[in-house]
């Protein structure tokens, strides 16, 4: 589908980045735009080798090769400097000439303090902020996150709505979550200085829902979710947890985002893109499961106990990985439960993706077969063993209807 009335001139940071990468398939894809892309590295000619190589992710065959010669300009920059990195004349020219803003580029470490976090959330995105003031048109497309509900995400009680955004929550031990909540009150508050601002809240992205595709090796940023699965895989364990475990493929995510960038009737309107089909944690593990993996789902005290010994382990041998560092932060430090949460409600967003013709794939075994698949096939999971899963511990089967109920989870 061609969005023939997309903005000419569109500057994109995060291009380098599992979104990016996808956002800018997309727009060379449904665009005839120009597009600049922001990107670090040691050089402009290492930059470019990383955008073209992020792009080659999602475009496995070469398809969009000449597009990306002709109507990609890489720029060698970076948010959390001066003018983005950009020299002066750089800078005025590209303001000159955006016609939008689509501004991606962020930290997405859930560990890091927030002292790393935001020279590059909060003040690389109040940089951009005035880089789009100084534009003609003062438009930009933010991508946040629905974390932005910071502890919220584990009180069930809580639907967060695409219009919410202040519900008194807290972030402690959320540095990251902190960072977007601050940098999300900038782009609004920009709004007074003529800002036309579109929020992209996305859930958990995983791989391109047709081929699976996922920059696994070629991310600065460990992608956690993913991560979960490999462990998953690895240790045969997990807490049984019934959380709104989102799944959504970045294709949904990206072509979201360039779908509701196309018109001009939609600023200041807040977007979940989050997979529509909720499920929560343990369906997904169930998933994991009939492919052939064997999971015990463990009571979450137990899983802990288990943890805090040292006892997650792999074939006997001690285990780590991105997500049990995770885990050990919010168990023991945080004294998070992840037995239930919130539950984010995407239905505005749908609702009119749908009337531009943009549908998520469903979170059932065959998607996330394909990111099993692709996972296998570049190294990255391992494969299933069909022999023993059938002895797993299963949660229960029959708990849809009691997901997001006012008990959140079964009984
Ligand atoms: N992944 C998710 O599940 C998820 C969920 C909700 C929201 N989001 C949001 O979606 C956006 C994209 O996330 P992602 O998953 O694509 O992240 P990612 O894979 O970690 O990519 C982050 C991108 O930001 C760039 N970046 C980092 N620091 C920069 C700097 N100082 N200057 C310029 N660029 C910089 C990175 O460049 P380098 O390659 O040079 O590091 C990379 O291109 C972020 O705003 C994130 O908060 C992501």
């Amino acid at each position: 589908m061609k969005l023939e009335t997309f903005p000419k001139t569109v500057f994109l940071t995060g291009a380098t980045g599992v979104l990016g990468g996808s956002i800018l398939k997309d727009l060379l894809q449904s665009t005839s735009s120009r597009i600049y892309c922001l990107a670090r590295g040691k050089d402009l000619v290492h930059c470019q080798e990383r955008v073209r190589s992020f792009l080659r992710v999602y475009d496995a065959n070469g398809a969009l090769e000449s597009a990306f010669l002709s109507r990609v300009i890489v720029l060698w920059g970076d948010v959390t400097q001066d003018r983005l990195g950009l020299s002066k004349a750089t800078y005025a020219e590209l303001q000159s000439h955006t016609d939008i803003t689509i501004h991606a580029a962020a930290n997405t470490s859930l560990l890091l303090k927030y002292k790393r976090l935001e020279p590059i959330n909060v003040q690389g995105t109040g940089r951009v902020i005035e880089f789009c003031l100084g534009t003609v048109e003062k438009s930009l497309s933010y991508v946040s996150t629905y974390t932005v509900m910071g502890d919220k995400t584990f009180d069930n009680s809580v639907r967060f709505q695409e219009t919410d955004y202040d519900l008194g929550q807290g972030f402690k031990y959320m540095n990251y979550q902190r960072s977007k909540f601050r940098a999300e009150a900038m782009v609004r508050a920009a709004q007074g200085r003529g800002l036309k601002w579109r929020i992209f809240r996305p859930g958990q992205i995983y791989g391109d829902s047709t081929t699976g595709a996922y920059p696994h090796s070629e991310t600065q940023v460990t992608g956690l979710f993913y991560d979960l699965f490999k462990t998953a895989m690895d240790t045969r364990v997990m807490p049984e947890s019934y959380i709104h475990y989102d799944v959504v493929p970045v294709d949904y995510v990206s072509r979201g985002i360039v779908a509701l960038s196309a018109g001009v009737e939609n600023f200041f309107d807040v977007y979940h893109l989050t997979n529509p089909d909720a499920k929560t944690f343990s369906q997904v593990m169930g998933l994991l499961r009939e492919i052939g993996y064997h999971i015990d789902l463990l009571p979450e005290e137990i899983y802990k106990q288990r943890l805090r010994r040292g006892e997650i382990t792999k074939n006997g041998e001690p285990y780590t990985s991105t997500i049990l560092k995770a885990f050990n932060l919010w168990y023991f430090i945080s004294e998070i439960s992840f037995y239930v949460s919130a539950m984010t409600d995407c239905e505005y967003t749908r609702s009119k993706l749908e009337t531009l013709g943009v549908t998520c794939a469903p979170i059932n075994r065959k998607l996330i077969e394909t990111y099993v698949h692709a996972g296998i096939r570049g190294g990255y999971f391992p494969s299933p063993s069909h022999s023993d899963n059938h002895n797993a511990t299963r949660a229960p089967v029959d708990f849809s209807a009691n997901l997001f109920s006012a008990e959140g989870c079964p009984t």
